[in-house]
């Protein structure tokens, strides 16, 4: 599917006054990562994600036909008006404008809410854009008769990614390919698709447990990182290895290679933080105790040969990857020894999840 097939061609909004639509839309970590995007939210490489369960943000979309010329929307965020979202968000509004004209019909208001606490340094951009973008897409199928799922959570996921580039991997689960990689049949740089290649019965339910090393927000943002791979000296070879690691993945995906799997997620972690310590500007977003925490988990695989690893996101937390056949040893490890390393001993218990729900309420 190219951008022009998401341009709508019959729409009528004349009959549909008011309405409101909810949606729920988890959180997603990435096993090899998207770092570096061209013009238009278009990735420099494929990305695969897990789809998260217990993280995730809940968007009510509330619209009426619009009173005056000037388009208007209110955001509110766990109960509280929240203007400084609103840029945004408008942001997002004028880049799906033309593949979404009938929002010009409507004022909003947006209420959302997320499961984990705002400042804990977890990604709520992705979580947070796919639910509007799946929101908006539940006024579209309102609104014309020619919508079947495929389309519309494709289109939900093209939108999102407009938004966010990791939230287009927030709409499906379990595992999410973004970018358009030769091995993958359906992938895009447009959308992600579900991995629907054979996943070995050792990746059900595998476990995300998050330790929140620092609850702040972060001193470098995700779109600026990004555009600090324009310049890169080592963006080229980076992009080459990801889509290398994209096949390696669909390999292991497959025979269930839980040594290699921690091998190669570590392995696009510790990448990702060295693009950012190796850019200009350079930064470090990890903290002494996530190396800390680094450390502990290889000695404990070390010792135990139990197949528990890591991945960080942009920032300093750390998930712990796990199979659900060893989550009680890993639990006993994560409360004696690592939850000293988090911040108020903060830390979310989480899995592999199915992806976005509508609900009501
Ligand atoms: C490190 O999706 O937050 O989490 O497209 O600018 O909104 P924008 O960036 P964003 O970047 C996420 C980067 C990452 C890796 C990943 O999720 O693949």
């Amino acid at each position: 599917m190219t951008e022009k097939d998401f341009i709508p061609t019959s729409l009528n909004t004349s009959t549909l006054q008011e309405g409101k639509y909810t949606w729920k839309t988890p959180s997603n970590i990435a096993l090899v990562k998207y770092w570096g995007k061209k013009d238009n939210q278009i990735p420099e490489n494929t990305s695969i994600s897990f789809t998260l369960d217990a993280c995730f943000t809940l968007t009510t979309l509330e619209f009426e036909k619009k009173k005056s010329e000037k388009a208007n929307f209110e955001v509110f965020f766990e109960g509280k008006k929240k203007d400084d979202f609103k840029p945004k968000i408008a942001t997002f509004f004028e880049r799906i404008e033309q593949y979404c004209p009938y929002l010009s019909d409507y004022d909003f208001i947006i209420t959302s809410r997320n499961s984990f606490p705002h400042s804990s340094g977890i990604a709520s951009s992705a979580s947070g854009m796919s639910a509007i973008a799946l929101c908006v897409m539940s006024l579209e199928r309102s609104l014309t008769t020619e919508i079947n799922d495929n389309y519309f959570y494709k289109k939900a996921s093209f939108l999102a990614r407009l938004g966010s580039g990791s939230a287009c991997r927030s709409i499906k689960g379990s595992i999410v390919v973004w970018g358009n990689h030769e091995e993958i049949k359906g992938s895009s740089n447009l959308y992600g698709v579900e991995f629907s290649d054979e996943i070995h019965p050792n990746f059900k339910n595998y476990h995300d447990t998050i330790l929140l090393v620092d609850e702040g927000e972060k001193q470098v943002s995700s779109t600026v990182g990004h555009k600090l791979m324009y310049k890169h000296p080592f963006a080229q070879e980076r992009f080459k290895q990801a889509e290398e690691n994209i096949s390696k993945i669909k390999e292991i995906l497959k025979n269930g290679d839980l040594k290699a799997f921690a091998n190669l997620v570590e392995s696009e972690a510790l990448t990702l933080h060295s693009m950012m310590m190796t850019s200009t500007s350079y930064f470090i977003l990890m903290k002494p105790n996530t190396l800390k925490i680094i450390n502990k988990i290889w000695q404990f695989r070390q010792k135990t040969n139990l197949n528990l690893c890591f991945t960080l996101d942009a920032g300093a937390n750390v998930h712990l990857l796990y199979p659900e056949n060893e989550k009680e040893q890993v639990n006993d490890f994560v409360v004696k020894q690592l939850i000293q390393y988090c911040q108020n001993n903060h830390y979310i218990c989480d899995r592999v999840g199915k992806g976005a729900t509508q609900t009501s309420i």
